[in-house]
């Protein structure tokens, strides 16, 4: 497995690999890897790429000066390994130097799907996470590119992004990936105590029984609502969203619309915000 730290070995390790006739798969992470992220690299195979090209980058520009960028969990070794078992070609870990050392005045914004759920309490993150991304497709150049439903509003806007921009890249959302538990994957999950932990459970439980109230019927969309935010403070998390959204437009749903829709919602357990979602059609 090569592992490059310079944008200019990054795109001639890529052109090398397109004149030879391969597929080039990205999967865009922030590290500290688990298997939500290792399912990605799967996902790219499974779409046709022949060549996957993992990134690890801690983005400083989509946190906010209040957030956990300098405690943001790393270690490039670990991960390097997990990707080695997982028979990844290549790792593209740029420095913060390497990505953003010409004090940059340029920046990629979606200004629609990006401003609500997660912009409400994180207003400057989308603008971030298109930025970033835009720089590593022209870094990776890939064909496809694998984001996870766990980012539900983020896979979304850089849908948009690739379709209004123009990027010749395939982008595909792979499911979300749980603990046995239940508990969704994150590298934040490491931030809760074990009591806190335990009570995040809340999140993935109210979502599957919003999904199952509402697939019988039992309560309006609003209703359903208030009943998760009352899950959650009763179980010691304070709520910063939940939603019943369009799967595409990310749209206020408050009926049935034949398509795909989810329930995302976003909570803090002590001082670890934590988002969920689940996606199907009603
Ligand atoms: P990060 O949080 O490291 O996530 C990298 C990718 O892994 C994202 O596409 C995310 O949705 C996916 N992922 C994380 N947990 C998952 C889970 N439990 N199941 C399925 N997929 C999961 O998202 C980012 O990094 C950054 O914003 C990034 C896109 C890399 C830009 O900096």
């Amino acid at each position: 497995m090569k592992v490059i730290h310079t944008i200019s070995e990054m795109q001639q390790y890529s052109k090398e690999q397109h004149k030879a006739g391969k597929v080039v798969g990205i999967v865009p992470t922030m590290g500290y890897l688990h298997d939500g992220h290792l399912s990605l690299v799967d996902t790219a195979r499974a779409n046709g790429a022949t060549v996957v090209v993992v990134t690890i980058f801690v983005n400083p520009i989509q946190f906010a000066p209040n957030e956990d960028f300098e405690k943001y969990p790393r270690d490039l070794q670990r991960d390097c390994a997990l990707l080695e078992a997982k028979n990844v070609d290549a790792v593209f870990a740029p420095s913060v130097k390497e990505m953003y050392g010409e004090e940059p005045t340029c920046f990629v914004v979606e200004n629609k799907l990006s401003k609500g759920l997660c912009a409400k309490t994180r207003p400057t993150h989308f603008q971030g996470v298109t930025t970033v991304v835009a720089k590593l497709f022209n870094a990776v150049l890939p064909d496809i590119a694998v984001f996870g439903q766990k980012d539900a509003q983020q896979a979304r806007v850089l849908k948009r992004m690739v379709r209004d921009l123009n990027f010749p890249i395939q982008l595909v959302i792979s499911p979300l990936i749980r603990e046995k538990d239940g508990l969704a994957l994150s590298s934040r999950n490491k931030y809760l105590s074990p009591e806190e932990r335990k009570n995040a459970l809340v999140l993935s439980r109210s979502l599957k029984e919003a999904q199952e109230t509402l697939e019988k019927d039992g309560m309006s969309i609003p209703a359903i609502l208030d009943s998760i935010k009352g899950k959650i403070a009763s179980s010691g998390g304070k709520v910063d969203y939940v939603e019943c959204v369009d799967a595409e437009t990310l749209e206020d749903v408050r009926s049935r619309t034949g398509k795909e829709i989810m329930f995302v919602l976003a909570a803090y357990f002590g001082n670890t915000r934590l988002i969920d979602n689940v996606l199907f059609k009603y």
